[in-house]
């Protein structure tokens, strides 16, 4: 999604936005901007396309040591230079970019051009200069709260004023906004990635927040100019793990890394002696956990899987009933919330809408809402009543893949809590905290497999359709399996459990489309080779990932992915991560941009409902 990034300080300005514009481009975009401040005047230049365009267009020696840039996702107006932001008023001593949904913009938009304003943009953000200029006596920040006065909608919004140097004026309801603290210096951007190469304290802002920033202060207040108090954190990660290593791309680098982000993720919350685990942040008592009588998980995309997983986990090891569903869904379903039940959010970036939106939703409700994040100081893990961080680490690439282990990590962490609280024996529950602390080395065996699964990646990449089968606690990872080949590689693929299969999918089974089998060494396997032989006896190539020394389905299979026998509850582990290569691989052999995919965003935020509960 969109991008913010603003500067005031002594260096050049031009230069530090669009590095830091860089480091956002993998939330995607479609075109970029920045305004810079320099003897009374802005100069605004935008580019449609990669920043290579804009940096190309950009002077080396543009002169200014305050200004904003921004990444656009487009909206409202098709993608080209003039609807990227910044955005300017007809003076053009005022820019602002702006992040989020304006939706009385057609309203706002009648009445300024009714009094002479002359509209050049088909964005909703262009309303947003022109009401400040219409406010502007000399005071920016006053101008700025005026107009946000007018605003319906959601918004990071930062402002520059070509007669105030050095100054820029932040506010955030519903969108993120981040200010960074440096030497002689501030930033204010959407994400802290932007600024990471300078600071790492940062101050998260609220929404309602109105935060005014020259080269050495700031001023956070409300709306009405109430100060509101802030926070100064540290950034617990280094500019370095936003690099690619030597990797070819993020998304390799990534998968690579999750040995060491489950390691993390697990780091001082596994209890050997009492085969249980501990998870800190949960806000709970073991009084009020053993209360729960349900539990609902929700999620968007990849992180609804790794939800649906810890559902099926938590049925089966802890008893209580769970369920995943969908964000986007239980949103707008009115949901019925139960006092004995405990709801967790699982997001990645904790900035995702309709995640967001459905926890407000509960906790309107009355529902004590448990975050499962990624990224420190996002909006969920803020609004949230408790929670875990996965701490996989910065997520670059737009698919997630490392993320996605990780929130399995934090969540069969939390199962296993919850099992040991109920029918669990010590026994059991220390066999699942060994299998976990050697879930590392299992991933590292998986990771030797990289050039047998690029063997059957080429070999089938002209395939126009694909099956992904599983059963039980994979099946959801065949779900993940094929939207990691569709999002990457463009090839149309369809998760299903494999028990679904003979009802109907059956009928697109032929020479020409594969289907990916998942074969975990449990109870399910023999029905899982029953499907195999449904589809094989319909010729249909099948590409099987099974345990090592599973010679009947190797006899199958025309060709077989073999993982390491691991405890029955962890293959959706070491299952995940050889269709994460798979579908890897199959994108860099069709030409694809693995690390943005098109149409993709990192962050989903382009919500359209008001952001305050
Ligand atoms: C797919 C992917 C998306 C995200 C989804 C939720 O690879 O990354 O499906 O999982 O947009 O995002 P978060 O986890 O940030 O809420």
């Amino acid at each position: 999604m969109c991008g913010i990034v603003g500067y005031c300080g002594e260096k050049n300005a031009a230069g530090i936005l669009v590095e830091g514009l860089k480091r956002l481009e993998y939330r995607g975009y479609d075109s970029s901007g920045i305004s810079v401040g320099f003897n009374n005047k802005l100069t605004v230049i935008k580019k449609k396309g990669k920043i290579s365009n804009l940096q190309a267009a950009v002077p080396k020696d543009l002169p200014g040591t305050y200004g904003i840039g921004h990444t656009r996702w487009a909206t409202h107006g098709e993608v080209n230079d003039l609807n990227a932001h910044p955005h300017s008023d007809s003076s053009g001593k005022i820019s602002i970019v702006h992040n989020g949904i304006i939706e009385n913009y057609i309203a706002l938009r009648k009445k300024l051009t009714a009094e002479g304003v002359e509209f050049i943009t088909e964005t909703d953000s262009e309303v947003i200069p022109h009401l400040i200029s219409k406010f502007y006596d000399g005071d920016l920040e006053k101008a700025v709260k005026e107009c946000l006065k007018h605003l319906k909608g959601t918004y990071g919004i930062v402002a520059v004023h070509a007669d105030e140097p050095c100054r820029m004026v932040g506010a955030r309801n519903g969108s993120p906004l981040v200010l960074g603290i440096g030497e002689g210096e501030m930033f204010l951007a959407s994400d802290v990635t932007a600024m990471m190469a300078y600071t790492k304290q940062v101050v998260y802002m609220e929404d309602g927040d109105v935060v005014v920033v020259d080269k050495t202060s700031f001023r956070t207040t409300d709306i009405r100019d109430n100060e509101r108090d802030k926070q100064i954190s540290t950034v617990g990660w280094d500019i370095g793990e936003m690099e690619k290593d030597g990797f070819p791309t993020f998304m390799e680098k990534e998968i690579f890394e999750q040995p060491q982000s489950i390691l993390r993720g697990m780091k001082g919350r596994l209890d050997i002696d009492q085969g249980t685990a501990k998870l800190g942040g949960l806000n709970m008592t073991n009084r009020e956990l053993r209360m729960v009588n349900r539990v609902i998980i929700l999620a968007a995309g990849t992180s609804s899987y790794a939800a649906m997983t810890c559902a099926y986990l938590l049925e089966k090891i802890a008893r209580i009933p769970a369920n995943a569903e969908l964000s986007s869904e239980i949103r707008y379903k009115n949901p019925i919330v139960d006092p004995g039940t405990l709801y967790f959010v699982v997001s990645q970036s904790g900035e995702t809408a309709d995640t967001l939106y459905a926890m407000r939703e509960l906790q309107r409700k009355g529902a004590k809402v448990l975050g499962i994040c990624n990224v420190v100081g996002s909006t969920i893990p803020r609004e949230s009543d408790g929670g875990v961080y996965i701490h996989s680490g910065p997520e670059i690439a737009v698919a997630s893949t490392k993320a996605f282990t990780s929130q399995l990590t934090a969540m069969y962490l939390f199962s296993l809590i919850m099992a040991r609280m109920r029918d669990m024996s010590m026994i059991d529950g220390k066999k699942i905290v060994e299998a976990m602390a050697k879930l590392p080395d299992d991933i590292e065996t998986v990771l030797k497999l990289n050039s047998h699964i690029k063997d059957i990646a080429d070999k089938y990449a002209d395939c126009h359709s694909f099956f992904f089968l599983g059963r039980g606690l994979t099946y959801p990872i065949a779900l993940e399996g094929a939207l990691k080949l569709k999002e990457i590689s463009y090839i149309h693929a369809e998760g299903y459990t494999a028990g679904e299969l003979k009802h109907g999918p059956i009928a697109l089974i032929n020479e020409v489309t594969p289907s990916v089998f998942l074969v975990p060494d449990d109870s399910l396997r023999e029905k899982i080779i029953s499907n195999m032989k449904e589809v094989k006896a319909r010729k249909g190539p099948i590409i099987a990932v099974a345990v090592e020394g599973d010679k009947e389905v190797e006899d199958i299979a025309d060709d077989v992915i073999f993982v390491p026998k691991v405890h029955e509850v962890m293959y959706p582990f070491v299952m995940v991560v050889p269709l994460q290569m798979y579908a890897y691989h199959t994108a860099v052999k069709l030409g694809r941009n693995v690390d943005q995919p098109r149409n993709l965003a990192k962050s989903v935020t382009g919500a359209r409902m008001p952001a305050s509960a």
